[in-house]
């Protein structure tokens, strides 16, 4: 997400200085059958190991994270850091809002601490969400969702109608017409059978918010491969198919780091899909993401060209009854909105976009 971070930061920081709320990036909501991958699938996002992962149920509750950027000089969130404001990354839930939780392994601690006190310790879930603001100098403000994997056999303390309560659980969070949809499906499992991919489809009959998420690519029998199924021609996907490979649960109790993972899924790929390799992994899917939320933008932009011509002229009234020449002024204004605009061009290079902003 790194090329971004300038351009939607400092956009979103233009919109709100006219007072715009529309360009409420969309929220990213992670919808799979339990263990296949979700909470793995948002870690290799973030760059960070800070999610409880297992084989078993273990996402219980949703997680609503938001992603907070925040410079080396916010001193205003800084604040709450007594003192070591050179952090790079801290996390605050909403149920503890004045603690700070300075490492991962805090945060992951915690999240399961919180999931236990209101979901139990017996495989049990609650539609009440976790909510974590993770504040970093290396992210966009973007609010991703973890939720329980959908499931169809109660376990533990689970009800008997577990399945129609996950299943309107994630219909909540996928039905927003302003969530993109990451549906995670496994590759060693049938495509066709997808909950995850059938649910999509309901909420999002056209395909206009769904992204295909295949995982455990290392996992599928020696003598198969993924390539109809990343190819589309089991199930087609239009925003696309991206396969990726997470770490294992041995990689996990072995502390393998999500660098090295990384390092190890571009291998993977180079070796066993080298023509594919190009158009799957975690970097592409957070490409695909980018462009995604860089589309997005772009329809929000208009309505921003529309409130900054009304504050000029509203202002440009104001100063004449006051007798001022305001050319000046206005013009600044107009001044940041170009030069937004074209860092904005810059960063979806190559796409040949007419952003009439700087026409203002
Ligand atoms: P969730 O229940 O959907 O959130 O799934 P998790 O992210 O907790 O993953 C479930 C288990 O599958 C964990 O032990 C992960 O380490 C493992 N896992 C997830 N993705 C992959 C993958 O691509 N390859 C392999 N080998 N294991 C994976
Ligand atoms: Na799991
Ligand atoms: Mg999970």
């Amino acid at each position: 997400m790194e090329a971004l971070i300038p351009v939607i930061n400092k956009l979103q920081d233009v919109f709100n200085t006219v007072g715009s709320n529309s360009i409420h990036l969309p929220q990213i909501v992670v919808l799979g059958s339990q263990s296949s991958g979700k909470s793995s699938v948002i870690e290799s996002l973030v760059g960070k190991s800070f999610l409880p992962r297992g084989t078993g149920i273990v996402t219980r509750r949703p997680l609503i994270l938001q992603l907070v950027y925040c410079p080396k000089d916010d001193r205003e969130h800084r604040t709450a850091l007594d003192g070591t404001i050179d952090i790079e990354d801290w996390g605050v839930f909403l149920h503890a809002k004045d603690r700070v939780f300075r490492t991962f392994d805090e945060i992951r601690a915690e999240i399961e601490k919180e999931t236990d006190r209101l979901a139990g310790t017996n495989k049990g879930i609650c539609n009440e969400p976790i909510n974590l603001k993770i504040y970093s100098t290396k992210v966009v403000n973007l609010t991703l969702v973890d939720l329980p994997g959908i499931t169809k056999v109660p376990v533990g303390e689970q009800p008997p109608d577990i399945e129609q309560q996950i299943r309107e659980l994630v219909l909540k969070y996928t039905s927003n017409p302003n969530s993109i949809i990451l549906a995670v499906v496994t590759a060693n499992t049938d495509m066709a059978t997808s909950e995850s991919l059938a649910i999509a489809k309901d909420v999002d009959p056209d395909g206009r918010r769904t992204l295909a998420v295949v995982t455990k690519l290392d996992l599928m029998d020696a003598g198969t491969d993924a390539i109809d199924i990343l190819c589309g021609r089991v199930i087609p996907v239009k925003l696309g198919i991206i396969g990726v490979v997470n770490r294992s649960q041995q990689d996990i109790m072995n502390n393998k780091s999500i660098q090295e993972a990384l390092k190890d899924e571009a291998s993977f790929l180079q070796s066993k899909y080298p023509t594919l390799a190009a158009r799957n992994g975690t970097p592409y899917l957070a490409k695909t993401l980018n462009r995604l939320l860089m589309h997005h933008i772009r329809d929000c932009l208009p309505d921003l060209k529309t409130r900054v011509n009304l504050m000029i002229s509203q202002y440009h009234s104001l100063l004449l009854s006051y007798g001022e020449d305001i050319s000046d002024k206005s013009k600044t204004l107009l001044q940041i909105i170009t030069k937004f605009a074209s860092a904005y061009c810059a960063a979806i290079e190559g796409t040949s976009r007419n952003i009439e902003t700087t026409e203002l």
